[in-house]
């Protein structure tokens, strides 16, 4: 058995190798991450899912959602927009000041309405440099960080994925096929819980060319009671229950939309920077088309 040491040294330093990569590197990397603060307001970052809404992340899990849908946003870059936004009492003052301390942003600038998105500059040194000089000469402008990618086109997040997003998930479930849409901001772009249980009970009530699988077997159908349910389901047409009948959700539908509602992944860390948007997305969210 001359050999048998051998062996095991080989088997030792096989899993020693294995356990430092798979155990030991990740941990050293990640395993004392703590909350971070939101740039520049400072709010804690991330904040608990509620009780609710951490029932519905295993209702999540035991349905398989996972194997459709994604939960983590990619980002190729980000563009640096300024918007003027006053131009005080010196139009042309102003217009002096952008183009000595941008001149590529002057040509675009008719300084006739306000705010106006003046263009986008390499980098955020750049646009504070014009904010500045657009401030000494009377006016204003903000500067808005726009994280730009195929994800964030799709409007599937407003910033690429961050460890620090999963910190409060006991399971992190970022999946890796995308058979659905990416849910990392779900709760703010299918904000209506109502429309989240129709889409649950039928998805082709509300997207009529769906092909994702109804999960019915989170609705109880029961007989109309003296009164009709508060949460029955508004449905019609062929999906409408049998007269005198309705459809209530259970409490596993409501905590899976509870779960859904607070996935939003929009808090600007210094580590993924983002402007949110001052007003519901219309604004200069310039790289988002759909
Ligand atoms: C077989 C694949 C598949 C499975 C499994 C699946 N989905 Fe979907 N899901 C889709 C597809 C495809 C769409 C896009 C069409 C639509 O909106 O119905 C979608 C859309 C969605 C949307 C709307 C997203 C948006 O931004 O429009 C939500 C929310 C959602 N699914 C949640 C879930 C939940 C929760 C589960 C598990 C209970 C689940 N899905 C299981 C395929 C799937």
């Amino acid at each position: 058995m001359k050999s048998g040491s051998l062996v095991f040294l080989t088997a030792f330093v096989a899993l020693a190798f294995s356990w430092t990569g798979f155990v030991l590197v990740p941990q050293l990397q990640l395993g004392r991450l703590e909350a971070a603060k939101t740039v520049p307001a400072g709010d804690a970052y991330p904040v608990a899912r509620s009780g609710q809404a951490r029932q519905g992340a295993e209702v999540y899990r035991s349905l398989g959602c996972v194997y459709c849908h994604s939960r983590q946003i990619g980002q190729q870059g980000t563009t640096v927009e300024v918007t003027l936004t006053s131009v005080g009492t010196n139009a042309a003052n102003v217009l002096s000041a952008i183009q000595k301390a941008a001149p590529h942003l002057a040509a675009t600038a008719s300084l006739a309405s306000v705010p106006q998105v003046l263009g986008q500059v390499a980098d955020t040194a750049l646009a504070d440099d014009a904010v500045t000089a657009i401030a000494e000469a009377g006016g204003e402008a903000t500067v808005a960080i726009l994280p730009d990618g195929p994800d964030i086109r799709r409007r599937w997040g407003r910033r690429r994925s961050v460890a620090q997003d999963y910190l409060y998930d006991p399971v992190v479930q970022p999946g890796i096929r995308r058979f659905g849409p990416d849910l990392t901001d779900a709760g703010a772009t299918r904000a209506s819980a109502e429309w989240q249980l129709l889409h649950l009970y039928a998805p082709k009530t509300v997207v009529p060319d769906s092909t994702m699988p109804g999960y019915p077997f989170l609705f109880v159908e029961r007989k109309i009671g003296k009164t009709p349910a508060p949460d029955a389901l508004p449905l019609s047409g062929t999906f409408a229950p049998p007269d005198g009948h309705e459809v209530v959700p259970t409490e596993e539908a409501q905590a899976l939309v509870a779960y859904l509602l607070s996935l939003r992944a929009d808090a600007p860390l210094y580590e993924s920077p983002v402007t949110p948007p001052p007003a519901p997305a219309t604004n200069g969210v310039a790289v988002a088309t759909k």
